[in-house]
């Protein structure tokens, strides 16, 4: 009987709205080398977190099974909105094990500071869903929401140093501490992190003491672990990591910006279409 060729390389499918989940595959690369990444900036149809729940499953799911279908052998969900609205959509669409950002960096932020206020920045979506909310809950921490709904669109302007994002972010949280005392903030969405920067200035121009936790390195940590149980023992440990990135909007702006994101620049970015 033929023999099936085993691929030693595991495959790992990372997924985002847009260009936020390279800060995941970011702390991702370094942690499982070896390993074969493939992207998908779901772009045309960004920002998630303004749509509906039935919107942001559909999107997701079908990112899902693009990512499959090329070859991913386990996926990331680098995107908060899509992980608090879908995770069980998806979940239940492929045959791969699935991670998403919320329990890891929930659990993260538990382990330092137990028992406390945390504050969750996130899209309206996210805050809607209260995934951040229930998480907290789960665990012995006290979360109040934020929905920050012009974060996403500024970043990927490309204005993570700007006065105007600097005067919005001011609004936000001035806003939210008025009603919160946080010993942590939460990034709960994957841009985020290009800004992490001006949220903690902010936070200090306001009087504010509270830590930033953001999921990429959280949610690397817990794909490491996944990726552990899965890689085949002979899979190559010591060669970089290699990455393929899909957008579905304008390659040429993925590879301008997501090269800030990724922290180094992006050699080919290949144009899908994943439909309406
Ligand atoms: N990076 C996505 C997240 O983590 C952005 C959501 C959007 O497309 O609005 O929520």
């Amino acid at each position: 009987m033929p023999t099936q060729p085993q691929n030693p390389t595991l495959t790992i499918g990372v997924f985002d709205s847009g260009f936020g989940g390279l800060t995941v595959l970011r702390a991702l690369l370094p942690l499982i080398p070896g390993a074969h990444y493939i992207y998908l900036g779901d772009t045309a149809r960004l920002p998630y977190g303004a749509k509906s729940q039935a919107t942001i499953a559909r999107y997701a799911v079908e990112s899902a099974r693009f990512l499959v279908d090329q070859g991913a052998q386990m996926l990331v969900i680098a995107c908060n909105t899509a992980t608090a609205l879908a995770l069980p959509e998806i979940t239940a669409a492929v045959p791969v094990p699935v991670l998403g950002v919320i329990e890891p960096v929930v659990q993260e932020a538990d382990a330092s500071h137990q028992g406390t206020e945390v504050l969750v920045l996130a899209t309206q979506a996210t805050v809607h869903s209260n995934a951040y909310l229930e998480a907290c809950r789960r665990h012995t921490l006290h979360a109040t929401q934020k929905a920050c709904p012009l974060l996403v669109p500024l970043v990927e302007e490309g204005w993570t140093d700007h006065p105007v994002t600097r005067e919005v972010l001011r609004i936000y949280l001035d806003e939210a501490l008025a009603v919160c005392k946080p010993t942590a903030v939460l990034l709960g969405c994957t841009h985020y992190p290009l800004i992490a920067a001006a949220i903690s200035q902010t936070l200090q121009s306001l009087g504010s003491k509270a830590v930033i936790i953001d999921s990429a390195q959280a949610t690397a940590h817990a794909a490491a672990a996944v990726a552990k149980t899965m890689q085949h023992p002979s899979s190559p440990k010591h060669h970089a990591a290699t990455f393929k990135c899909y957008a579905t909007d304008s390659i040429e702006k993925f590879a301008r910006l997501g090269t800030q994101f990724l922290g180094q620049p992006i050699p080919e970015v290949h144009l899908i279409d994943l439909g309406g």
